[in-house]
């Protein structure tokens, strides 16, 4: 049989923004933004994202173009070593332990967004919680396990669709949805009362603010930067598998990352000129769970034609959670695949199986010696496993790779942006392990 491929390169280029623009851009970078001196940091952002997430991009698109396969069979049959194959089996875990959470807080999401279009905004003040009463008791439970299960149906089904008439399909229509909402939400956003103090507060060019955390910010900015890229979990390195042309890979990451960057900003044009028009300190709701299904729907239930509203922005993270995440479940799914032969709609009724008992344990969130197995995995398990995923591609490409790397670079990039193929590598397979290696250290609080 032979393997699937885009069938457009706007569909490989809004497939890979797809699985980059998600929750990452929406419930967090706003807030990481505005704490963290606004359009300063934003400055400061932009820069990791040019100096680690767009190399970071292109590295798993050289293993992923080059390998035409799964990140298993790529880094075996590029290094000749069944040691990297095996070391490939580690994205594979990455991959479910990243949509064993995220398929739980797509399942919040898709609640909030069906109760929200049946008008129940505000109708259930439990639900829909006040602030400080964290998830509205939503986070856990049967219900959660439902929900999850719902969000997780509907990844599997465009998975199982396949490459062209799933993802694709699915991808070409969910992102220029959530592109035409954002900015229409934003407009809407932009003429409440209070939009000016908001701007001011997202966007004021706070550069002392950065100076003094600049090395406090650059850590997390840059975990921030591989989970909104979806770097390091060999995601950008299966995507790429599919391709098979030679156009500019170096176009196609920046495009993705511009786009990436887009959302994040926008995000902010809505929910801040939100929360001011209805005096909801955005302080008070720091980034994360809190602030999307606390303080945004506390917020849209004030609302005249909230439920109109809540609708449209649920709807747009329920989209964006949804192309994020049947690129986590494509991981696994071509690895069976490939290595296996098995059939892909075969493949998808595996992984999603496993997926039901490893996300349900997230979902019905038991915890081990105190810590909840949900928090855990979400942040510093997912954190550890995409820095040190990233940073083994990024050798691989330097060291194993080398010159084939360059000339992969180079293949459809044109001179300009071919010319950028030594430094870069250079940058990839030297500076930025290191950098990685050492953020990896500080998440092990050393
Ligand atoms: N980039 C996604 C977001 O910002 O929400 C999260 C993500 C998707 C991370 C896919 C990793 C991945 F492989
Ligand atoms: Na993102």
């Amino acid at each position: 049989m032979t393997r699937e491929t885009w069938a457009t390169r706007a569909g490989f280029i809004l497939a890979a923004a797809g699985s980059a623009v998600g929750l990452g851009n929406i419930w967090r970078f706003p807030w990481v933004t505005a704490e963290n001196g606004g359009s300063a940091f934003l400055v400061v952002y932009l820069g990791i994202v040019l100096l680690v997430g767009v190399p970071g991009l292109l590295g798993e698109f050289v293993v992923g173009r080059r390998g035409k396969k799964s990140p298993v069979g790529a880094l075996r049959d590029l290094s000749g070593s069944r040691l990297w194959g095996l070391w490939g089996v580690f994205y594979v875990v990455t991959a479910i332990a990243l949509i064993s959470f995220y398929s739980i807080v797509g399942g919040w999401i898709l609640r909030y967004f069906g109760e929200s279009a049946l008008g129940l905004v505000g109708a259930r003040p439990a639900y829909f919680a006040a602030p400080g009463q964290y998830f509205g008791g939503v986070a856990a439970g049967l219900d959660a396990l439902a929900f999850h299960l719902l969000f997780l149906a509907l990844t599997a089904l465009v998975v199982f669709g396949g490459v062209r008439r799933g993802i694709e399909l699915g991808t070409k229509v969910m992102m220029p949805a959530v592109l035409v909402l954002l900015v229409g939400l934003a407009v809407w956003a932009g003429a409440r009362p209070g939009a000016a103090e908001a701007y001011a507060f997202y966007l004021r060019f706070d550069l002392s603010t950065v100076r003094a955390n600049f090395f406090d910010v650059l850590g997390p900015a840059a975990g921030q930067a591989l989970f909104t890229l979806s770097l390091g979990a060999g995601t950008m390195i299966t995507y790429a598998s599919y391709i098979d042309e030679d156009r500019s890979l170096p176009f196609d990451g920046t495009v993705i990352a511009v786009l990436n960057t887009l959302v994040g900003v926008l995000a902010g044009l809505v929910v801040f000129p939100l929360l001011f028009s209805l005096g909801v300190d955005p302080a008070q709701t720091a980034p994360g769970p809190g602030a999307l299904f606390v303080g945004l729907a506390g917020a849209f239930a004030q609302l005249p034609a909230g439920a109109v509203v809540a609708t449209a922005f649920f709807g747009v993270v329920v989209l964006a959670a949804l192309s994020s995440s049947i690129s986590m479940l494509e991981i696994p799914v071509s690895f069976l695949v490939d290595e296996y032969g098995l059939t892909r709609r075969r493949a998808v009724a595996v992984v999603t199986g496993a997926v039901v008992v490893t996300g349900g344990i997230c979902a019905i969130n038991p915890t081990i010696r105190g810590t909840a197995v949900f928090g855990f995995v979400a942040g510093p398990l997912v954190d550890t496993l995409l820095t040190a995923g990233l940073a083994a591609v990024l050798v691989f490409v330097g060291w194993v790779m080398g010159r084939d790397a360059v000339s992969e670079f180079r293949s459809g990039a044109g001179d300009l942006a071919g010319g950028l193929a030594t430094p870069w590598l250079l940058g990839a397979g030297v500076a930025l392990p290191v950098f990685l290696f050492f953020t990896l250290l500080t998440n092990f609080g050393v």
